[in-house]
Formats: structure tokens, C-alpha cells, sequence
């Protein structure tokens, strides 16, 4: 059993990845922006073992809350062997931006590059010593191909693809294994204004928690660097 961080365990890709991998027994540790919103909820941390289950407050443009939550997971856990980092933002902000969107390019970099980079960093010394770590990323495809108006989400997700294989590359001696999960549109909140395209027919959180699940069993020397997943036919790349 692993003892995991997941980003973005309150909603979407992230909670549906946290709710598989506690049914499955490993230790988890959820960093929300509010503790509070699983509250009574299948992930109500009073409803779980201490020991094996741990909800910490987790903002990925605090620096300071990585650290937190890095410490407060290696002292329940003794160890990390895993990050699934899930949070994530989008915005549509298209090349021609207005001035008032500058803030909207710097949070998708603040949350969508920098915030995965940092929890990486503070963790990478326990992932380090397991000699089978994972990292899983919610990239998306809009970290292989820029389609659409959609130019800051875009920067950030090939930025975040860049650190991947960064990752991939400083890990590999340790036995850190990482794995960019590339999705088109998924049917969580932050596809919830996608009206051209039936909610049925996109990837579903779920299969995604799937996926997950199965990268855990797999050994060092089977893990795919990119899975790109296709709700939609891509024939650009
Ligand atoms: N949905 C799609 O179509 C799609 C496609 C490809 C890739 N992805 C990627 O998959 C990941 C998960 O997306 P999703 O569909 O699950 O989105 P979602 O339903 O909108 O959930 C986003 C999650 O990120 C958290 N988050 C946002 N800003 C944060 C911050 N500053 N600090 C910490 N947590 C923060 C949210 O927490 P709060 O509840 O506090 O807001 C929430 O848990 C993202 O990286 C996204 O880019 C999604």
C-alpha cells in the first residue's frame, strides 16, 4: 500500500481519484483549500483512520502551504511515496487578452506550473528514498497541442509538460517514475460551460481514478511517461 498526496482532492479528477484509492487501502493525504468542504462527505476525515487518512489545508500559490503539508503528512505517514497532483485552473484567455486578464495568465501559472513544481520539490527528498515512487499530473492535451482560444491555459499545461519530463528525467536514478495523464475534456465543474459537446461523451473522473489505480501496480520498469486519453478525434499530434 502507498502513502499518497492528492492536490484537488475537494472536486472533480482529484476526489473521484482519492475516493478509489482509499476503497483500495492506501494511506492518503488530501490537500483542499478548505478542509471543511468534506466535511460529511465520503471523505469526511472523522469518518476515517487517523493513521491511514489525512486532510490538510493545501493552496498552491502559498508556498508556505506545500511545506505544511509535506511535514504534517511525513510525520502521520513516516514517508511519501506517490503525489497525484490534481488541482488545477482554467481560464480562457486568449492571445489578444485584455489588460484586465493579466492576473488570470499569472494564476494559471501560479496554480497550473508553479504550484505542482513546489509540492514536487518539498516532497522530492521522501519520494526519493523509496525506490519506486510515482508522480502522477493532470496535464491535459492542452499540453500537446494549443486548439481553440485558449493561450494561457495552454502556456501553462506545456510548461507543466516541460516539468514532467524534467521530473521524469532527475527521478529516474531513484527510482521515481512520473506519468503525465493528458485528457481532452473531462466532465467535472471546469468543463461544466462546454455546451458543444455531450457531458456522456466526455472522459468520465472515474476512468481517470482507473487509470490511476492501475499506474500504482505497475513496477518501475512499466510505467508510460504520457497517457493521452481521447474523448474527441486529435489529428494534429
Ligand atoms: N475537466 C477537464 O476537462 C480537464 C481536461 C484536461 C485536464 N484537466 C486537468 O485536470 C486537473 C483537475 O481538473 P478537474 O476537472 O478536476 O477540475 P475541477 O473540477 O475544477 O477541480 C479543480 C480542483 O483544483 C483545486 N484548486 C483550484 N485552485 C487551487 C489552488 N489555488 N490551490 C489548491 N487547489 C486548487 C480545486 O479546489 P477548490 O474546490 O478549492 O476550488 C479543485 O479541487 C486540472 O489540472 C485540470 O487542468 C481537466
Amino acid at each position: 500500500m502507498r502513502k499518497i498526496l492528492i492536490s484537488g482532492a475537494s472536486r472533480g479528477i482529484g476526489k473521484a481519484v482519492a475516493l478509489k484509492l482509499s476503497e483500495e487501502g492506501h494511506s492518503l493525504s488530501l490537500g483542499v483549500r478548505e478542509t471543511r468542504d468534506l466535511i460529511n462527505t465520503p471523505l469526511d476525515p472523522n469518518s476515517k483512520n487517523p493513521d491511514s487518512f489525512l486532510v490538510h489545508s493545501y493552496d498552491a500559490t502559498d508556498q508556505k502551504s506545500s511545506k505544511a503539508w509535506v511535514e504534517k503528512t511525513v510525520e502521520t505517514f513516516n514517508n511519501i511515496d506517490t503525489i497525484i497532483h490534481c488541482a488545477g485552473i482554467f481560464k480562457r484567455t486568449n492571445l489578444l487578452f485584455n489588460d484586465n486578464e493579466i492576473k488570470d495568465i499569472e494564476d494559471l501559472w501560479k496554480v497550473n506550473v508553479l504550484g505542482p513544481w513546489i509540492l514536487t520539490k518539498e516532497a522530492w527528498k521522501y519520494l526519493s528514498i523509496s525506490n519506486s515512487a510515482r508522480i502522477i499530473v493532470l496535464v491535459s492535451m492542452s499540453g500537446k497541442r494549443s486548439k481553440g482560444n485558449f493561450a494561457g491555459y495552454s502556456m501553462s499545461k506545456f510548461a507543466l509538460m516541460s516539468l514532467c519530463q524534467t521530473m521524469r528525467n532527475e527521478g529516474w536514478e531513484k527510482g521515481i517514475r512520473v506519468t503525465a495523464i493528458c485528457p481532452g475534456w473531462v466532465n467535472t465543474d471546469m468543463a461544466k460551460e462546454i455546451n458543444h459537446f455531450p457531458k456522456k461523451d466526455m472522459i468520465q473522473a472515474n476512468d481517470i481514478a482507473n487509470i490511476c489505480s492501475n499506474l500504482l501496480d505497475l513496477p518501475n520498469s512499466s510505467i508510460p511517461f504520457e497517457i493521452s486519453l481521447n474523448c474527441q478525434l486529435e489529428t494534429s499530434i
